[in-house]
Order: C-alpha cells, then sequence, then structure tokens
C-alpha cells in the first residue's frame, strides 16, 4: 500500500506528537511504499521569517531522521521542491466550490485567530493538500483527527475529476491516529500537549536537565496516591501514561510499583526513564546536525524518487483537462 503525510516545518517535535504521530509512521514504513514531506507551502500561510525557515526545514528533517525515518525504507522530501504540488492545486482549484473552502473548521479558526491575515492561502490550504495526497496516488493518508475534514474533501476533489475527465486518482482513505490524545501538558494536564504552545511540551530532544526540571515541575493532584484516575487525578494520570508507554510496562503494574512512595520519587522515576529513553534520539539529532550534506543528500534522493511519480500523474492530468 502507499502510504503518503506531510508535517509542517514549525516547532520541534514533542514525545505527544512522537507517541501520537511520528511512531506510527515509523512502524508503517517497514511494510508499506512510504512517503514522507515537509510542508513548507503550508507553513507559509501564516508569515515565516525568511531568513531562518530554511533552517526550520532542515531542523525538522534532521528531527524525523533522528526519531526514526529511514530513508532506505521511505521516500523523504522537501514540499516545494516538486513544482507537480502548486500545479496540481491550480487545476485542482478550477473544480472546487469556494463554498467547501470556508467551510473548514481549521480555516475558520486560523482566520479567526489570524484576523489581520486572512490570506487565499489559508483558504486554498486543503486544496494543496489534497494535490500532496493525489500526485501520489495514496492509500492511506495517517493524519490526526483534526486533518479528516481535509482528506474528506481531498476524496470528493478526487471523486469530481475522475467523473469529469475520466479515472485519474485513486481515493485515498484516512488512517486515524491519535494525535496528542494520550498525552496532555505537563503544566496543565486539562490541555492537550500541543506544538503551538511551546510551555506545555516535554520535546524528543530536550538535554536532561531539562527533562528533570519540566517533569519535577509537572502540574499534580491533592493527595498522594499515585493512581490512575483521568477525570480525578489527571495530573498523575498523565505522567503514568508517559511512564506507561516509554516503560512498556502496564499502568496496573506502575500503580502497584509506586502506590504509596509519593509523587516526588515517582516523578524522579519518570524523569530517568525518559532521560535514558530520549538518549538514542538526542545523540542522533546532534550527529546529524553535524552532517548537513549527507542530510541534504537524503532530501535530493527523495526529491528525485517522489517527482517521477508526480510528473507521471501530471502528464495525465494535463492530457485529461486538455492542456495544449
Ligand atoms: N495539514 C497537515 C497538518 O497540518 C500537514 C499536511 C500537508 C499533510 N499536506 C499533507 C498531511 C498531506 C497529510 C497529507 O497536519
Amino acid at each position: 500500500m502507499r502510504v503518503l503525510s506531510g508535517i509542517q516545518p514549525t516547532g520541534s517535535i514533542h514525545i505527544g506528537s512522537y507517541l501520537g504521530a511520528i511512531k506510527q509512521w515509523i512502524e508503517l514504513q517497514e511494510k508499506n511504499e512510504c512517503i514522507f514531506f515537509i510542508a513548507d507551502l503550508h507553513a507559509l500561510t501564516i508569515p515565516r521569517d525568511p531568513k531562518t525557515f530554511p533552517e526550520d526545514v532542515f531542523e525538522m528533517t534532521v528531527e524525523l531522521l533522528a526519531s526514526g525515518l529511514n530513508p532506505e525504507k521511505c521516500i523523504i522530501f522537501v514540499q516545494s521542491q516538486i513544482k507537480e504540488h502548486t500545479e496540481l492545486t491550480w487545476l485542482l482549484n478550477t473544480i472546487t466550490p469556494v463554498g467547501e473552502l470556508r467551510r473548514m473548521t481549521q480555516y475558520k479558526q486560523k482566520a479567526r485567530q489570524f484576523k489581520k491575515n486572512v490570506n487565499a492561502g489559508l483558504l486554498d490550504y486543503p486544496v494543496l493538500q489534497a494535490a500532496d495526497i493525489l500526485l501520489y496516488q495514496t492509500d492511506f493518508v495517517p493524519v490526526g483527527k483534526d486533518q479528516l475534514q481535509h482528506l474528506e474533501l481531498t476524496r470528493t476533489i478526487a471523486r469530481k475529476f475522475n467523473q469529469r475527465f475520466g479515472k485519474t486518482f485513486k481515493e485515498p482513505k484516512p488512517l486515524l491516529l491519535k494525535i496528542g490524545e494520550k498525552i496532555m501538558a505537563l503544566n496543565d494536564p486539562r490541555k492537550k500537549m500541543s506544538k503551538s504552545l511551546p510551555e506545555t511540551c516535554l520535546y524528543l530532544f530536550d538535554e536532561p536537565e531539562i527533562i528533570k526540571k519540566k517533569i519535577m515541575a509537572a502540574v499534580t493532584d491533592p493527595g498522594k496516591i499515585i493512581k490512575y484516575n483521568p477525570q480525578k487525578k489527571p495530573g498523575i494520570s498523565n505522567l503514568l501514561a508517559i511512564y506507561s508507554l516509554f516503560s512498556k510496562k502496564s499502568i496496573k503494574e506502575l500503580e502497584k510499583k509506586f502506590k504509596s512512595l509519593g509523587y516526588a520519587r515517582f516523578k524522579k522515576s519518570l524523569a530517568e526513564l525518559l532521560i535514558n529513553s530520549l538518549k538514542p534520539f538526542r545523540q542522533k539529532r546532534k550527529e546529524l546536525l553535524t552532517r548537513e550534506v549527507y542530510v541534504k543528500e537524503i532530501l535530493e534522493q527523495g526529491r528525485k524518487k517522489a517527482q517521477i511519480i508526480a510528473q507521471s500523474t501530471m502528464t495525465e492530468v494535463r492530457q485529461k483537462m486538455g492542456l495544449f
């Protein structure tokens, strides 16, 4: 099966997005033909600093590789390096009703959040996403719940194109990920850990002292018993969930082990576990940061492979639409 997904080069990868998404990408690459890319064009719908933007893309590439994406098992590239994405976006624009775009929840949210910059790109964002997906004749798209509406629109656009111009695109199916549904913010366990709120995040590449500081400062609940109860004890429950996911021990086991040892001992043990579990990620990232030529070569190889598929789809699309 061909699997495709994209990630914006905004912010570092935190443990919520790792456990909720990237880890699944890494598992998927074992048995599927996977294409992953850095969605820099999508990121531009919010103003970015042209001086630091290339570094953001490089950093995201390094972080994905350090997290376990293997360039021998998947294609990894930068969206803006393949012009077919924007070319197909334009053509799909001509069959996409504006009304459907205005109805998109993410558009409505962002239009509210960035009132002074409701640019056309913000509205057209889902069409670019549809182009990303349809260009590669994708079977499955791993996405979080917030992107399901965009995927449904992609299917609608594909169907419409196929009806009007003859069967051209596969209709992709979502592969629902639980992004940020497992891991809550350390400083406010009723909120999700989210990259739009950096102060809520524990990053995959945080240094040991930072991990320790963040875990020891994590908000807990009244009482001292270590028990999983997300309603009554959201803080401790979140820490138990993190402990369980990184240690592969069940929550029951952990409750038994820590039951009456107190919050401080439990947190200290969790900090140690995280410092050790995340060590390989930190090391790999640091190593890759010193190997710029190697990382850029991976992106170049990815670009070449992806472009072959993208160009073949575009040849067919141009023909079907009767372009000169
Ligand atoms: N919009 C997605 C997000 O913010 C990123 C994205 C861009 C994407 N193109 C895609 C995801 C294509 C899946 C498929 O999460």
